[in-house]
């Protein structure tokens, strides 16, 4: 196995390698700097020049609001940027591991999305990412798409971060409780990635449980008191999504059904009150 990561200075691709240094797995990270996923001529040379059996995509325009702003590029990226990646695997014979959202989905069922549900995304970004689902496929169909959702780990900006960062500095914190999902810590969607990477078509990956943003912030709170993470912060008050309207819209419920992907695995995956515990020690580590 010789793999490429591509966005290997994002969240997702920094866990991927962080996995595969663990697991002593040969591979070469690119970042955008470097490769360019939008540029063909550039990602034909990088894989004429190496013997890749396997490209792993986390690379993406992952900016939600931006991308009702910038919807050229968020396009450029995440649709014709997947399909680039089509174009390689057809043509090095690499196996292509794509990453893709929980928003290609509208919110509007009650229960949890299957990989065979109709889509129907709400903003750019969402339509950015489903059109390069779609684009991919249509050039490469033994490609393997995983959605995934509310992705958070060590390795970089997220919504878990910036709630530790409000727990220490503010005194009082509104979150919004009326969207449902389901959180994907990048240390096990990284793992995932690698054990599904022979397999094709579309699975979802998410830690086990549906939440909102109120119960992590309270759940945070609660673990970050008891292992003695000092906080300012003495009040969670749950809030609507309206309050922080910021540009996009976003589903209100986009809880996936990872069932097909347990079944592969062989596994079921870890419930997020599992995870968070875990997180939280790297946030005691790194704050003393
Ligand atoms: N974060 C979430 O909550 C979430 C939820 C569901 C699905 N996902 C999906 O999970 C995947 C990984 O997300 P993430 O959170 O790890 O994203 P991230 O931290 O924003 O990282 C994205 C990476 O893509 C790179 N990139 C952007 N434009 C590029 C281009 N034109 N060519 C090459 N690289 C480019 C970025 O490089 P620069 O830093 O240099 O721009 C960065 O390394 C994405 O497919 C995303 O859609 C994320």
């Amino acid at each position: 196995m010789k793999m490429w990561i591509l966005g290997g200075s994002g969240l997702l691709g920094r866990a991927l390698i962080q996995t595969c240094l663990k697991s002593h797995i040969p591979y070469i990270a690119s970042t955008r700097k470097e490769i360019d996923i939008t540029n063909l001529n550039a990602l034909k040379e990088m894989a004429a020049a190496h013997p890749f059996t396997h490209l792993f995509n986390c690379a993406a325009f992952t900016d939600v609001d931006g991308a009702e702003k910038e919807a050229e590029l968020a396009y450029a990226v995440n649709a014709l940027g997947a399909e680039n990646l089509g174009i390689i695997g057809k043509e090095f014979g690499i196996r292509i591991i794509h990453v893709s959202t929980d928003y290609v989905f509208g919110g509007d069922k009650e229960t949890p999305y299957l990989e065979t549900d109709t889509t129907g995304p709400l903003g750019v970004y969402g339509k950015s990412k489903l059109e390069g689902e779609e684009r991919l496929k249509a050039v490469l169909p033994t490609c393997c798409i995983v959605r995934t959702s509310w992705l958070f780990g060590s390795l970089g900006k997220n919504f878990l971060s910036r709630t530790i960062d409000h727990l220490k500095t503010l005194e009082t914190l509104h979150v919004d409780s009326d969207q449902q999902g389901r959180v994907t810590y990048s240390r096990d969607l990284a793992a995932a990635l690698l054990d599904i990477s022979c397999h094709s078509g579309i699975f979802h990956f998410a830690n086990e449980g549906a939440v909102s943003r109120f119960e992590i912030a309270r759940d945070m709170h609660r673990h970050a008191r008891l292992r003695g993470i000092p906080l300012k912060c003495e009040d969670i008050i749950p809030a609507s999504s309206q309050d922080f309207a910021s540009g996009a819209p976003r589903p209100r419920y986009s809880v996936l059904n990872t069932e097909k992907i347990e079944g592969v695995l062989g596994a079921k995956l870890r419930h997020w009150k599992d995870v968070i515990p875990e997180y939280l020690l790297y946030v005691e580590k790194t704050s003393k």
